[in-house]
Protein backbone atom coordinates (compact mmCIF):
# COMPACT_ATOMS: atom_id res chain seq x y z
CA UNK A 1 0.00 0.00 0.00
CA UNK A 2 0.87 3.61 -0.46
CA UNK A 3 2.27 5.41 2.44
CA UNK A 4 0.44 8.70 3.65
CA UNK A 5 2.42 11.62 4.05
CA UNK A 6 3.25 15.26 5.29
CA UNK A 7 3.98 17.26 1.82
CA UNK A 8 7.71 18.50 1.59
CA UNK A 9 7.54 21.90 1.15
CA UNK A 10 6.42 23.14 -1.82
CA UNK A 11 4.64 21.38 -4.59
CA UNK A 12 6.42 21.13 -7.68
CA UNK A 13 4.97 22.16 -10.62
CA UNK A 14 6.42 19.51 -13.07
CA UNK A 15 4.91 15.99 -11.54
CA UNK A 16 1.82 15.00 -10.81
CA UNK A 17 0.12 16.08 -7.45
CA UNK A 18 -0.51 12.36 -6.12
CA UNK A 19 3.52 12.00 -5.87
CA UNK A 20 3.28 14.33 -2.94
CA UNK A 21 1.20 11.63 -1.02
CA UNK A 22 3.16 8.59 -1.55
CA UNK A 23 6.31 7.93 0.13
CA UNK A 24 8.78 6.10 -2.41
CA UNK A 25 12.04 6.70 -3.52
CA UNK A 26 11.47 6.47 -7.77
CA UNK A 27 8.26 9.11 -7.58
CA UNK A 28 10.53 12.22 -5.98
CA UNK A 29 13.84 14.27 -6.84
CA UNK A 30 15.32 13.26 -10.14
CA UNK A 31 12.98 10.07 -10.69
CA UNK A 32 9.90 11.66 -10.01
CA UNK A 33 7.14 11.45 -12.96
CA UNK A 34 7.41 14.25 -15.27
CA UNK A 35 3.23 16.16 -16.47
CA UNK A 36 5.23 17.35 -19.29
CA UNK A 37 5.35 16.39 -23.06
CA UNK A 38 7.13 18.40 -25.36
CA UNK A 39 6.47 19.07 -28.99
CA UNK A 40 9.54 19.64 -30.85
CA UNK A 41 11.34 22.75 -29.23
CA UNK A 42 14.39 24.21 -30.34
CA UNK A 43 17.40 23.67 -27.83
CA UNK A 44 19.68 26.87 -27.42
CA UNK A 45 23.35 25.81 -28.29
CA UNK A 46 26.18 27.90 -26.79
CA UNK A 47 28.26 26.82 -29.71
CA UNK A 48 27.33 25.51 -33.11
CA UNK A 49 27.02 21.56 -32.79
CA UNK A 50 29.46 19.58 -35.09
CA UNK A 51 27.74 19.17 -38.61
CA UNK A 52 28.28 15.53 -38.52
CA UNK A 53 26.54 14.74 -35.96
CA UNK A 54 23.18 13.85 -37.59
CA UNK A 55 20.31 11.46 -36.39
CA UNK A 56 18.29 11.08 -33.38
CA UNK A 57 19.24 10.21 -29.68
CA UNK A 58 15.90 8.10 -28.04
CA UNK A 59 15.29 7.50 -24.77
CA UNK A 60 12.03 5.23 -22.54
CA UNK A 61 11.81 4.48 -19.36
CA UNK A 62 9.35 4.92 -16.76
CA UNK A 63 6.62 8.07 -16.18
CA UNK A 64 3.64 6.90 -13.79
CA UNK A 65 0.29 8.78 -14.91
CA UNK A 66 -1.62 7.76 -12.20
CA UNK A 67 -1.61 7.18 -8.40
CA UNK A 68 -0.49 3.40 -7.86
CA UNK A 69 -2.94 1.04 -6.35
CA UNK A 70 0.43 -0.58 -4.46
CA UNK A 71 3.41 -0.10 -3.38
CA UNK A 72 5.10 1.42 -6.90
CA UNK A 73 8.00 -0.07 -8.29
CA UNK A 74 10.58 1.56 -10.55
CA UNK A 75 9.97 -0.57 -13.48
CA UNK A 76 5.90 0.27 -13.33
CA UNK A 77 6.01 3.86 -15.23
CA UNK A 78 4.06 3.95 -17.93
CA UNK A 79 6.30 4.76 -21.21
CA UNK A 80 7.86 8.09 -22.27
CA UNK A 81 10.29 8.49 -24.56
CA UNK A 82 12.90 11.97 -24.50
CA UNK A 83 14.42 12.68 -28.13
CA UNK A 84 16.67 15.17 -29.51
CA UNK A 85 17.09 15.51 -32.93
CA UNK A 86 19.81 16.72 -34.64
CA UNK A 87 20.68 18.34 -37.79
CA UNK A 88 22.91 20.96 -39.53
CA UNK A 89 24.58 21.51 -36.54
CA UNK A 90 20.91 22.38 -34.66
CA UNK A 91 19.17 20.10 -31.88
CA UNK A 92 15.45 20.02 -31.01
CA UNK A 93 14.05 18.14 -28.13
CA UNK A 94 10.41 16.00 -27.88
CA UNK A 95 9.04 14.32 -25.40
CA UNK A 96 5.71 11.92 -25.49
CA UNK A 97 4.16 9.20 -23.36
CA UNK A 98 3.83 5.67 -25.40
CA UNK A 99 -0.41 5.83 -25.86
CA UNK A 100 -0.50 1.84 -24.71
CA UNK A 101 -3.71 0.09 -24.14
CA UNK A 102 -3.38 -0.09 -20.86
CA UNK A 103 -2.24 3.62 -19.87
CA UNK A 104 -5.77 4.25 -22.60
CA UNK A 105 -8.06 2.09 -20.11
CA UNK A 106 -6.73 3.76 -16.97
CA UNK A 107 -7.11 7.26 -18.38
CA UNK A 108 -10.91 6.09 -19.54
CA UNK A 109 -11.48 5.07 -15.60
CA UNK A 110 -9.37 7.92 -14.56
CA UNK A 111 -7.46 5.72 -12.10
CA UNK A 112 -4.58 2.73 -11.80
CA UNK A 113 -5.99 -0.69 -12.68
CA UNK A 114 -3.06 -2.80 -12.86
CA UNK A 115 -1.33 -3.15 -9.63
CA UNK A 116 3.01 -2.88 -10.36
CA UNK A 117 5.70 -5.70 -9.76
CA UNK A 118 5.33 -5.93 -6.19
CA UNK A 119 2.32 -7.01 -6.18
CA UNK A 120 -0.39 -8.31 -5.06
CA UNK A 121 -1.38 -9.35 -8.56
CA UNK A 122 -4.72 -9.91 -10.09
CA UNK A 123 -4.66 -12.60 -12.42
CA UNK A 124 -8.37 -11.61 -13.72
CA UNK A 125 -7.22 -8.54 -15.17
CA UNK A 126 -7.52 -8.26 -18.69
CA UNK A 127 -3.62 -9.34 -21.46
CA UNK A 128 -2.12 -9.58 -18.77
CA UNK A 129 -1.45 -9.10 -14.51
CA UNK A 130 0.97 -6.13 -15.04
CA UNK A 131 0.33 -3.73 -17.24
CA UNK A 132 1.94 -3.74 -20.71
CA UNK A 133 3.73 0.18 -20.36
CA UNK A 134 6.14 -0.76 -23.03
CA UNK A 135 8.54 1.40 -21.28
CA UNK A 136 11.75 -0.68 -21.11
CA UNK A 137 13.47 -0.19 -24.68
CA UNK A 138 13.55 1.20 -28.59
CA UNK A 139 14.73 -0.73 -31.35
CA UNK A 140 14.44 0.89 -34.98
CA UNK A 141 13.88 -1.66 -37.26
CA UNK A 142 11.66 -1.49 -41.01
CA UNK A 143 11.60 2.27 -40.36
CA UNK A 144 9.91 2.63 -36.88
CA UNK A 145 10.64 2.57 -33.33
CA UNK A 146 9.85 -0.13 -31.88
CA UNK A 147 8.84 0.49 -27.89
CA UNK A 148 9.20 -2.63 -25.84
CA UNK A 149 8.60 -4.20 -22.09
CA UNK A 150 11.12 -6.17 -20.34
CA UNK A 151 8.17 -8.59 -19.06
CA UNK A 152 7.46 -8.95 -22.51
CA UNK A 153 4.90 -7.51 -24.19
CA UNK A 154 2.98 -5.68 -27.65
CA UNK A 155 5.66 -4.40 -29.49
CA UNK A 156 4.26 -0.07 -29.91
CA UNK A 157 5.42 1.51 -33.58
CA UNK A 158 6.56 5.42 -32.84
CA UNK A 159 6.95 7.51 -35.17
CA UNK A 160 10.87 7.89 -35.21
CA UNK A 161 10.45 12.00 -35.38
CA UNK A 162 7.22 13.18 -33.66
CA UNK A 163 7.20 9.94 -31.13
CA UNK A 164 3.39 9.41 -31.75
CA UNK A 165 2.36 6.29 -30.89
CA UNK A 166 1.16 4.19 -34.20
CA UNK A 167 -0.59 1.22 -32.63
CA UNK A 168 1.52 -2.32 -32.10
CA UNK A 169 3.68 -4.16 -34.42
CA UNK A 170 1.97 -7.42 -35.73
CA UNK A 171 4.79 -8.19 -37.92
CA UNK A 172 2.94 -9.35 -41.02
CA UNK A 173 -0.01 -10.35 -39.19
CA UNK A 174 1.57 -13.56 -37.70
CA UNK A 175 3.10 -12.63 -34.59
CA UNK A 176 1.32 -14.66 -31.96
CA UNK A 177 3.23 -14.19 -28.55
CA UNK A 178 4.60 -10.83 -26.79
CA UNK A 179 8.22 -9.88 -27.29
CA UNK A 180 11.03 -8.97 -25.07
CA UNK A 181 12.72 -5.69 -24.88
CA UNK A 182 16.84 -5.91 -26.28
CA UNK A 183 15.70 -7.38 -29.45
CA UNK A 184 18.48 -7.16 -31.78
CA UNK A 185 18.68 -5.33 -35.36
CA UNK A 186 21.57 -6.59 -37.56
CA UNK A 187 21.95 -3.56 -40.05
CA UNK A 188 23.73 -5.94 -42.31
CA UNK A 189 20.68 -8.26 -43.26
CA UNK A 190 17.87 -5.70 -41.91
CA UNK A 191 16.64 -8.53 -39.25
CA UNK A 192 15.15 -8.17 -36.44
CA UNK A 193 15.74 -10.87 -33.24
CA UNK A 194 13.98 -11.49 -30.71
CA UNK A 195 13.39 -14.08 -27.80
CA UNK A 196 10.00 -13.96 -25.06
CA UNK A 197 9.39 -15.47 -21.78
CA UNK A 198 6.46 -17.41 -20.96
CA UNK A 199 5.42 -19.27 -17.59
CA UNK A 200 4.16 -22.06 -19.21
CA UNK A 201 5.69 -24.64 -21.24
CA UNK A 202 7.75 -23.28 -23.91
CA UNK A 203 8.72 -21.09 -21.20
CA UNK A 204 11.27 -18.99 -23.79
CA UNK A 205 9.84 -18.61 -27.57
CA UNK A 206 12.93 -17.41 -30.45
CA UNK A 207 12.13 -15.39 -33.51
CA UNK A 208 13.35 -13.67 -36.62
CA UNK A 209 11.45 -10.52 -38.45
CA UNK A 210 12.64 -10.20 -41.89
CA UNK A 211 13.77 -6.43 -43.27
CA UNK A 212 10.27 -5.54 -44.13
CA UNK A 213 8.16 -6.46 -41.13
CA UNK A 214 7.51 -9.66 -41.27
CA UNK A 215 7.94 -12.86 -38.85
CA UNK A 216 10.51 -15.22 -40.80
CA UNK A 217 10.73 -17.70 -38.25
CA UNK A 218 9.81 -18.69 -34.89
CA UNK A 219 10.35 -21.73 -32.95
CA UNK A 220 9.98 -22.81 -28.82
CA UNK A 221 13.10 -23.04 -26.69
CA UNK A 222 13.48 -26.06 -24.22
CA UNK A 223 14.03 -25.04 -20.88
CA UNK A 224 13.69 -26.23 -17.36
CA UNK A 225 11.55 -23.90 -15.82
CA UNK A 226 10.50 -20.20 -16.65
CA UNK A 227 13.29 -17.38 -16.69
CA UNK A 228 13.94 -14.25 -15.66
CA UNK A 229 16.41 -13.60 -19.00
CA UNK A 230 16.60 -10.03 -20.19
CA UNK A 231 18.67 -9.65 -23.15
CA UNK A 232 19.50 -11.80 -25.80
CA UNK A 233 22.89 -11.79 -28.32
CA UNK A 234 23.53 -12.13 -31.86
CA UNK A 235 26.24 -12.74 -34.16
CA UNK A 236 27.14 -12.84 -37.98
CA UNK A 237 25.24 -16.46 -38.19
CA UNK A 238 24.19 -17.35 -35.05
CA UNK A 239 21.80 -16.14 -31.99
CA UNK A 240 22.64 -16.77 -28.08
CA UNK A 241 20.18 -17.35 -26.14
CA UNK A 242 20.77 -16.64 -21.92
CA UNK A 243 19.70 -19.28 -19.15
CA UNK A 244 20.50 -17.73 -15.83
CA UNK A 245 20.08 -19.72 -11.82
CA UNK A 246 17.61 -16.43 -11.22
CA UNK A 247 14.03 -17.02 -11.62
CA UNK A 248 10.97 -17.35 -10.00
CA UNK A 249 8.63 -20.54 -8.61
CA UNK A 250 5.24 -19.83 -10.67
CA UNK A 251 3.23 -22.10 -8.16
CA UNK A 252 4.60 -19.98 -5.46
CA UNK A 253 3.58 -16.78 -7.57
CA UNK A 254 0.29 -18.10 -8.19
CA UNK A 255 -0.34 -18.09 -4.59
CA UNK A 256 0.86 -14.99 -2.63
CA UNK A 257 0.57 -13.17 -6.22
CA UNK A 258 3.74 -11.79 -5.73
CA UNK A 259 6.95 -12.32 -7.91
CA UNK A 260 9.76 -13.44 -6.03
CA UNK A 261 13.43 -14.42 -7.95
CA UNK A 262 15.97 -16.26 -6.12
CA UNK A 263 19.19 -17.12 -6.91
CA UNK A 264 19.93 -20.56 -8.05
CA UNK A 265 23.69 -21.13 -6.95
CA UNK A 266 24.16 -24.70 -7.54
CA UNK A 267 22.74 -24.11 -11.48
CA UNK A 268 24.78 -22.73 -13.95
CA UNK A 269 24.61 -19.76 -16.32
CA UNK A 270 23.65 -21.28 -19.61
CA UNK A 271 24.27 -19.60 -23.23
CA UNK A 272 22.43 -21.86 -26.16
CA UNK A 273 24.13 -20.99 -29.88
CA UNK A 274 21.72 -21.34 -32.83
CA UNK A 275 22.15 -20.80 -36.41
CA UNK A 276 20.31 -17.43 -37.00
CA UNK A 277 17.11 -19.19 -38.57
CA UNK A 278 17.95 -22.55 -36.65
CA UNK A 279 15.16 -25.27 -35.98
CA UNK A 280 14.64 -25.89 -32.21
CA UNK A 281 16.59 -29.24 -32.37
CA UNK A 282 19.97 -27.02 -33.41
CA UNK A 283 20.25 -25.40 -29.99
CA UNK A 284 23.41 -25.97 -28.45
CA UNK A 285 24.45 -25.38 -25.05
CA UNK A 286 26.84 -24.13 -22.75
CA UNK A 287 27.78 -23.88 -19.03
CA UNK A 288 29.32 -21.40 -17.28
CA UNK A 289 29.22 -20.02 -13.59
CA UNK A 290 26.30 -19.33 -11.94
CA UNK A 291 25.37 -15.70 -11.84
CA UNK A 292 23.23 -13.19 -13.66
CA UNK A 293 23.53 -10.82 -16.37
CA UNK A 294 21.36 -7.92 -17.62
CA UNK A 295 22.57 -6.72 -20.66
CA UNK A 296 25.62 -7.94 -22.97
CA UNK A 297 27.80 -5.36 -24.62
CA UNK A 298 27.82 -7.60 -28.08
CA UNK A 299 28.98 -11.08 -29.23
CA UNK A 300 30.48 -12.53 -32.59
CA UNK A 301 32.90 -15.07 -33.81
CA UNK A 302 36.23 -16.31 -34.10
CA UNK A 303 36.98 -18.53 -35.82
CA UNK A 304 35.60 -21.73 -34.37
CA UNK A 305 35.11 -19.51 -31.61
CA UNK A 306 31.40 -17.83 -30.17
CA UNK A 307 32.88 -14.25 -28.06
CA UNK A 308 30.66 -12.79 -25.89
CA UNK A 309 31.47 -9.46 -23.85
CA UNK A 310 28.78 -8.17 -20.58
CA UNK A 311 28.25 -7.00 -17.65
CA UNK A 312 28.22 -10.09 -15.07
CA UNK A 313 26.35 -10.51 -11.51
CA UNK A 314 28.47 -13.23 -9.93
CA UNK A 315 25.77 -13.18 -6.80
CA UNK A 316 22.45 -11.85 -7.77
CA UNK A 317 20.97 -12.64 -4.48
CA UNK A 318 18.18 -10.15 -3.44
CA UNK A 319 19.55 -8.57 0.00
CA UNK A 320 16.44 -7.28 2.28
CA UNK A 321 17.27 -4.72 4.24
CA UNK A 322 15.05 -4.36 7.35
CA UNK A 323 16.20 -0.39 7.99
CA UNK A 324 14.75 0.39 4.17
CA UNK A 325 11.49 -0.86 5.64
CA UNK A 326 8.46 -1.39 3.04
CA UNK A 327 11.02 -0.61 0.49
CA UNK A 328 13.52 -3.38 1.08
CA UNK A 329 12.52 -5.93 -1.67
CA UNK A 330 12.02 -3.17 -4.11
CA UNK A 331 15.63 -1.94 -2.95
CA UNK A 332 17.31 -5.54 -2.89
CA UNK A 333 16.19 -6.39 -6.70
CA UNK A 334 17.79 -3.30 -7.88
CA UNK A 335 21.26 -3.31 -6.32
CA UNK A 336 23.63 -4.04 -9.13
CA UNK A 337 26.86 -5.26 -8.24
CA UNK A 338 28.35 -6.02 -12.19
CA UNK A 339 31.68 -6.20 -14.00
CA UNK A 340 32.24 -6.23 -17.37
CA UNK A 341 33.22 -10.00 -18.29
CA UNK A 342 34.09 -12.47 -21.68
CA UNK A 343 33.08 -15.77 -22.11
CA UNK A 344 34.27 -17.74 -25.41
CA UNK A 345 32.18 -20.82 -26.29
CA UNK A 346 34.18 -23.34 -29.24
CA UNK A 347 31.73 -24.49 -31.29
CA UNK A 348 33.70 -27.29 -32.74
CA UNK A 349 35.30 -28.22 -29.57
CA UNK A 350 32.41 -27.41 -26.67
CA UNK A 351 35.11 -26.20 -25.05
CA UNK A 352 34.53 -22.87 -22.70
CA UNK A 353 36.29 -20.01 -21.36
CA UNK A 354 35.45 -17.45 -19.31
CA UNK A 355 37.08 -13.90 -17.90
CA UNK A 356 36.58 -11.14 -15.77
CA UNK A 357 37.93 -8.04 -18.03
CA UNK A 358 37.73 -5.50 -14.87
CA UNK A 359 36.18 -4.92 -11.66
CA UNK A 360 34.59 -1.55 -12.12
CA UNK A 361 31.11 -1.89 -11.27
CA UNK A 362 29.21 -0.77 -14.52
CA UNK A 363 25.87 -1.79 -16.07
CA UNK A 364 23.70 -0.40 -19.05
CA UNK A 365 26.30 -1.28 -21.42
CA UNK A 366 26.34 -0.27 -25.19
CA UNK A 367 28.90 -0.67 -28.06
CA UNK A 368 27.52 0.79 -31.88
CA UNK A 369 24.50 -0.76 -32.17
CA UNK A 370 25.36 -0.77 -35.92
CA UNK A 371 27.96 -3.52 -35.34
CA UNK A 372 25.85 -5.46 -32.99
CA UNK A 373 27.14 -9.68 -34.10
CA UNK A 374 30.61 -8.27 -35.44
CA UNK A 375 33.89 -8.26 -33.18
CA UNK A 376 33.39 -4.70 -31.35
CA UNK A 377 36.80 -3.02 -29.55
CA UNK A 378 34.82 -0.14 -27.67
CA UNK A 379 32.26 -0.03 -25.56
CA UNK A 380 29.91 2.69 -23.51
CA UNK A 381 28.75 2.30 -19.69
CA UNK A 382 27.50 3.67 -16.64
CA UNK A 383 29.34 3.45 -13.56
CA UNK A 384 27.14 3.07 -10.43
CA UNK A 385 28.82 4.06 -6.76
CA UNK A 386 28.96 0.48 -4.53
CA UNK A 387 25.92 0.47 -1.84
CA UNK A 388 24.03 3.21 -3.44
CA UNK A 389 20.66 3.40 -2.31
CA UNK A 390 18.55 3.75 -5.93
CA UNK A 391 19.75 3.25 -9.30
CA UNK A 392 22.34 6.35 -9.98
CA UNK A 393 24.70 6.01 -12.82
CA UNK A 394 27.46 8.60 -11.76
CA UNK A 395 30.11 8.13 -14.45
CA UNK A 396 30.34 7.23 -17.92
CA UNK A 397 32.86 4.95 -18.65
CA UNK A 398 34.74 3.92 -21.83
CA UNK A 399 36.59 0.33 -22.35
CA UNK A 400 38.35 -1.05 -25.06
CA UNK A 401 38.14 -4.67 -24.95
CA UNK A 402 41.40 -5.32 -26.80
CA UNK A 403 43.72 -3.72 -24.41
CA UNK A 404 41.20 -3.45 -20.94
CA UNK A 405 41.84 -0.11 -20.36
CA UNK A 406 39.19 2.12 -19.64
CA UNK A 407 38.62 5.99 -19.32
CA UNK A 408 35.91 8.09 -17.41
CA UNK A 409 34.14 11.24 -16.91
CA UNK A 410 32.15 11.75 -13.59
CA UNK A 411 29.07 13.60 -14.07
CA UNK A 412 29.72 15.45 -10.99
CA UNK A 413 28.52 15.31 -7.82
CA UNK A 414 24.86 15.64 -7.61
CA UNK A 415 24.46 14.59 -11.15
CA UNK A 416 23.23 11.53 -12.64
CA UNK A 417 23.46 10.69 -16.00
CA UNK A 418 21.93 8.02 -18.12
CA UNK A 419 22.22 4.91 -21.09
CA UNK A 420 24.41 6.97 -23.81
CA UNK A 421 24.96 5.55 -26.70
CA UNK A 422 27.61 6.42 -29.40
CA UNK A 423 26.75 8.06 -32.65
CA UNK A 424 29.01 7.51 -35.67
CA UNK A 425 30.23 10.67 -37.08
CA UNK A 426 28.06 11.18 -40.57
CA UNK A 427 30.58 10.88 -43.03
CA UNK A 428 32.90 8.49 -41.74
CA UNK A 429 31.43 5.91 -43.65
CA UNK A 430 33.34 7.59 -46.52
CA UNK A 431 36.72 7.23 -45.12
CA UNK A 432 37.54 11.02 -44.17
CA UNK A 433 38.34 9.64 -40.42
CA UNK A 434 41.17 9.92 -38.44
CA UNK A 435 41.16 5.71 -38.66
CA UNK A 436 42.27 6.42 -42.62
CA UNK A 437 41.93 2.35 -42.11
CA UNK A 438 41.27 -0.09 -44.90
CA UNK A 439 37.25 0.11 -45.73
CA UNK A 440 35.27 -2.57 -43.95
CA UNK A 441 32.80 -4.64 -45.95
CA UNK A 442 30.27 -1.67 -45.39
CA UNK A 443 32.59 0.80 -46.49
CA UNK A 444 33.25 1.98 -42.81
CA UNK A 445 37.20 3.35 -43.36
CA UNK A 446 36.60 5.11 -39.87
CA UNK A 447 38.04 3.76 -36.67
CA UNK A 448 35.53 2.56 -34.54
CA UNK A 449 34.69 5.30 -32.04
CA UNK A 450 34.86 7.59 -35.12
CA UNK A 451 31.92 9.97 -33.70
CA UNK A 452 29.97 10.70 -30.43
CA UNK A 453 28.40 10.05 -27.02
CA UNK A 454 25.08 11.52 -25.89
CA UNK A 455 23.43 11.09 -22.74
CA UNK A 456 21.12 13.17 -20.52
CA UNK A 457 22.68 14.20 -17.05
CA UNK A 458 20.00 15.86 -14.38
CA UNK A 459 21.50 17.59 -11.90
CA UNK A 460 20.05 16.67 -8.30
CA UNK A 461 20.19 20.08 -6.67
CA UNK A 462 18.44 22.20 -8.97
CA UNK A 463 16.54 19.09 -10.88
CA UNK A 464 18.00 20.74 -14.33
CA UNK A 465 18.49 17.97 -17.38
CA UNK A 466 20.76 18.55 -19.85
CA UNK A 467 21.81 17.08 -23.03
CA UNK A 468 25.54 16.22 -23.24
CA UNK A 469 27.41 15.54 -26.46
CA UNK A 470 31.03 14.12 -26.05
CA UNK A 471 33.92 13.05 -28.36
CA UNK A 472 33.82 9.30 -27.92
CA UNK A 473 37.69 9.46 -28.57
CA UNK A 474 37.74 11.78 -25.50
CA UNK A 475 34.92 11.28 -23.04
CA UNK A 476 37.36 11.95 -20.23
CA UNK A 477 37.86 15.51 -21.15
CA UNK A 478 33.85 15.92 -20.57
CA UNK A 479 31.24 17.14 -22.98
CA UNK A 480 31.51 19.01 -26.16
CA UNK A 481 28.08 20.28 -25.75
CA UNK A 482 25.44 20.92 -22.75
CA UNK A 483 22.38 21.30 -24.24
CA UNK A 484 20.09 22.80 -21.59
CA UNK A 485 16.46 20.76 -21.75
CA UNK A 486 13.04 22.80 -20.99
CA UNK A 487 12.09 20.66 -18.64
CA UNK A 488 13.36 17.57 -15.74
CA UNK A 489 13.91 14.55 -17.49
CA UNK A 490 13.47 11.66 -15.32
CA UNK A 491 15.82 8.85 -15.27
CA UNK A 492 15.02 6.18 -17.52
CA UNK A 493 16.19 2.87 -18.86
CA UNK A 494 17.47 2.88 -22.60
CA UNK A 495 19.00 4.54 -24.97
CA UNK A 496 19.73 5.02 -28.82
CA UNK A 497 21.19 6.52 -31.25
CA UNK A 498 19.39 6.32 -35.29
CA UNK A 499 21.29 7.92 -38.13
CA UNK A 500 20.24 10.78 -39.24
CA UNK A 501 19.86 8.93 -42.93
CA UNK A 502 17.43 6.47 -41.65
CA UNK A 503 14.97 9.24 -40.44
CA UNK A 504 15.51 12.41 -42.31
CA UNK A 505 13.57 12.23 -45.60
CA UNK A 506 13.85 15.92 -46.77
FE1 LIG B 1 17.39 -3.63 -20.07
Amino acid sequence: MSTAREPRGPAHSDRPAWTDRVENPYLHGIHAPTVHETKAVALDVEVELPRDLYGAFVRNGPNAVHEPTNLYHWFDGDGMVHAIHFRDGRATYCSRLIETKGLADERAAGRSIWPGIMGPFDFDLPRHYLKDTANTDLVFHDGQLLALWYMCGEPYRLDPLSLETRGVASFGGKLRTPVSAHAKVDVRTGELVYFTLADAPPFMRYGVVSPEGELAHEIPIDLPGPRATHDITITENFSILHDFPLFHDVGLQRRVKHRIARFHRELPSRFGVLPRRGAADTVRWFDFEPGYVLHMVNAWEEGDWIVMDGCFQPDPTIVRRKQEGHLASMLGYLRIRAHLRRWRMNLVTGETREEQLDDLNVEFCLPDTDLYGERTRYSYHQHLPADMYTVDFHALVKYDHEDGSCKRFDYGAGRVGGEAPFARRHGSADGGSPGNGEPDDRGRAGAEDDGYVVTIVTDARDESSSCQVFRATDIERGPIARLPLPHRVPTGFHAKWIPGERIFTD
